[in-house]
């Protein structure tokens, strides 16, 4: 089930992988889950602001929930969780997303684990005590999943699994470890800014990082850029920032991801030869970014042709 599902962002991908007569989306605005059953044929089910009301008995062996946490007051928070756990089939997961602390540095989370915005919502038809704009720590998450499901469920959490948001996976009582994601980079394409490519790459594993990075063209390496001596050292290319968003805004990796292991790989490229040589409207579709792990793992990023 994906629960508060939207206008079907995730369904469209999930009905690829999924039977849709075997998947179920929930929202609150009920054309929402009409355009859905239309478009997707999924099974549809309007939801209810108070979690106690919301009509169903049936149970689900995975519920997904993006980016209704992160909108949700504490009470609300607390009371989703128990009643999406309970809708839960034995060996079912839970997986939801928030926005962690590290999106909102600036709020005093000494005082308070949770901080929620009433004033900051894309949903004029929804109360601005129900739906805003929420930070949370991973020991306030932690504390509500134990209390709403009576210490009975595991997590496990993704810093930034998807996009800016945190995925935490939530089990029944089985035993389940958190997939290797291996290399990991920026969400956002990486731009092309001034003939210049610039960004980051992590690589999750103990004792592996990313050692180098390719640029590709048409499928042919044109460029690589070894790994600098120091987590902090750039690959080459001078002051590239440790992160940078698909807006060109930067910001250190650790930042991003509100941990220090997550030391940036950070790497700058800058790309001469095409500014010289190149119609920039041609080569938006060629252009890859290859970061390589010391294991031999490697990820592609594409590259955003803009403000060039
Ligand atoms: C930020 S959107 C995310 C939509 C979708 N999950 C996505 O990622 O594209 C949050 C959604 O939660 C829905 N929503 C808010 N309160 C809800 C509730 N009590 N039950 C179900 N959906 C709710 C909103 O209508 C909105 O579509």
């Amino acid at each position: 089930m994906d629960f508060a599902s939207g206008y079907g962002r995730l369904t469209r991908l999930l009905v690829q992988e999924i039977d849709p007569s075997k998947s179920w989306v929930t929202e609150i605005q009920e054309d929402a889950v009409r355009f859905q059953e239309r478009e997707f044929s999924v099974n549809g089910i309007v939801s209810t602001t108070e979690p106690d009301d919301f009509p169903s008995s049936r149970q689900f062996d995975c519920i997904l929930v993006v980016s209704l946490f992160s909108h949700l007051p504490e009470k609300r928070f607390y009371q989703w969780m128990r009643r999406l756990y309970g809708l839960l089939s034995p060996n079912g997961i839970l997986i939801f997303t928030v926005h962690d602390r590290s999106n909102a540095p600036h709020l005093d989370y000494s005082k308070s684990r949770i901080h929620y915005n009433p004033s900051v919502s894309e949903i004029e038809t929804l109360h601005d005590q129900e739906y805003g704009s929420t930070h949370v720590t991973e020991p306030f998450v932690a504390d509500v999943i134990s209390r709403a499901t009576k210490g009975k469920a595991r997590y496990f959490r993704f810093p930034k699994g998807i996009w800016h948001h945190d995925i935490y996976v939530v089990t029944g009582s089985q035993e389940l470890s958190p997939p290797d994601i291996g290399v990991v980079g920026p969400l956002f394409p990486i731009t092309l800014h001034d003939g210049n490519l610039s960004g980051w790459f992590h690589d999750t594993r103990v004792g592996e990082k990313v050692s180098k990075v390719e640029i590709l063209r048409r499928g042919e390496v044109v460029d690589a850029i070894s790994a600098g001596r120091t987590p902090r050292e750039m690959f080459r290319g001078g002051e590239a920032p440790d992160s940078v968003d698909g807006r060109g805004v930067a910001s250190g990796a650790n930042a991003f991801y509100g941990d220090e292991r997550f030391m940036p790989n950070g790497w700058s490229a800058p790309l001469y030869f095409f500014r010289w040589n190149m119609v920039p409207s041609s080569y938006e579709d060629d252009l890859i970014v290859r970061a390589c792990g010391t294991s031999g793992m490697t990820r592609d990023f594409p590259v955003w042709i803009h403000g060039y």
